[in-house]
């Protein structure tokens, strides 16, 4: 018998009603004896707009405490004056990524029986996308001079430290090596030479340890072409942190939607707790109307469930989902909730 704490920070727009989905289906996946106990944090754009605040330090170490965070989405709506962007995406989410060591981001792409791909003749497409996820341009490391004058000058440093990029490519590497054995290093070596040049030399280094796995490269430009063209060729990609977040949103779509990806940040070393949340942001133009596909986020209680040491549970969700897709009637719309409460009686049942 265990009982498991989750931090779960439903956040804006759809987040919530996303969340809540993911969680009906977690209850109904639990192993017997295994209990989930949610502790709700309301973070997140309201709370931002009402208090100023947007993660306080006696929170984040509330949810150091958590055995794993479910979270929604967030971000405001576009345009709105009282909250700029960055102020939630990077004083929140980044935060909680770059406080909690998540250096894996892990973000795995199937198509599904049953989903929608819009590509015509995609084959088996199965792959995971390793994003690197405390350091490159998102670390917050640039500034701006003479801001608001014809004289404007930013920059956005990307940091790329050997230590960074060898624990994220030595666990794609372990990925690999439990699935095709194939490991795809995308950048921009040929533009960005001196990220280029340690990222190149550590997968160079790493790669003897795992002489079964096969090694290959592609410039990012050229990865988009191959993802969208031939993307039953990939098995594991490492990358980049921005490129990885261009990536896998691509990789949603050619897969059937953004609706469906699910993503896991994750703390390999298990020194904090790590965060499951769907890729898709928080959707302000469906937000409120019961219009969102839970999918990704109930995905992403299966990384949940998987991480926690669960992969019988785990497995049991991706495959109700699975069941649920192939059982859409093409053009008919559900709600929200009833997608989730489609999922959770094929779990329990
Ligand atoms: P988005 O992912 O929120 O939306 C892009 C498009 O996909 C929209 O048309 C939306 O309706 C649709 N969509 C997204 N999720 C869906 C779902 N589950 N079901 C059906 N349709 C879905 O991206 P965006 O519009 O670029 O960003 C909106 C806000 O979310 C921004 O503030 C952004 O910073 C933030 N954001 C947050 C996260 C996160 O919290 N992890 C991720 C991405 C974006
Ligand atoms: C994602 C999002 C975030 C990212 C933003 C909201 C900070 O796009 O999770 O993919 O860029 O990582
Ligand atoms: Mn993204």
């Amino acid at each position: 018998n265990a009982t498991h704490t989750l931090a779960v920070i439903p956040g804006d727009g759809i987040g919530p009603e996303v969340t809540a989905e993911a969680l009906k289906v977690l209850e109904a996946a639990a192993p017997d004896g295994v209990k989930f106990e949610p502790t709700r944090y309301d973070l997140g754009a309201e709370r931002y707009l009402a208090t100023g605040e947007v993660l306080p330090d006696s929170v984040l170490a509330e949810i150091r405490e958590h055995d794993a965070i479910l979270l929604g989405a967030v971000g405001g709506k576009p345009g709105d004056p009282d909250l700029p962007p960055g102020i939630l995406e990077r004083g929140l989410l980044l935060r909680l990524r770059f406080e909690l060591d998540h250096y894996v981001n892990l973000r795995p792409s199937r198509i599904y029986p049953g989903a929608e791909s819009p590509l015509a003749n995609p084959g088996e497409v199965d792959f995971v996308v390793v994003r690197e996820g405390t350091e490159g341009p998102y670390t917050g490391n640039g500034g701006a001079l003479r801001v608001g004058t014809p004289a404007e000058v930013a920059t956005e440093v990307s940091v790329n430290t050997a230590y960074g990029v060898e624990r994220v490519v030595r666990d794609a590497f372990a990925r690999a090596q439990k699935r095709r054995r194939k490991l795809t290093l995308v950048h921009k070596t040929n533009v960005l030479v001196h990220a280029g040049r340690v990222w190149s030399r550590i997968v160079a280094e790493v790669a003897p340890e795992f002489p079964e796995v096969t090694v290959d490269y592609l410039h990012v430009d050229a990865a988009t072409i191959f993802l969208t063209t031939d993307p039953s060729r990939f098995d594991v990609i490492v990358t980049d942190n921005l490129f990885g977040d261009i990536i896998t949103d691509l990789a949603a779509a050619i897969t059937g939607g953004i609706g469906l990806a699910a993503s896991g940040n994750i703390n390999p070393d298990r020194t904090a707790p790590s965060m499951f949340e769907p890729v898709h942001g928080s959707a302000p133009d469906i937000a409120g109307q019961q219009k969102a596909d839970p999918t990704a986020a109930i995905l992403s209680g299966a990384l949940l469930l998987d991480h926690l040491g669960y992969p019988d549970a785990a497995a049991a969700v991706e495959a109700a989902a699975i069941a649920d897709l192939a059982a859409r009637h093409p053009g008919a719309t559900r709600r929200t909730a009833e997608v989730g409460d489609a999922i959770a009686a094929r779990v329990g049942g």
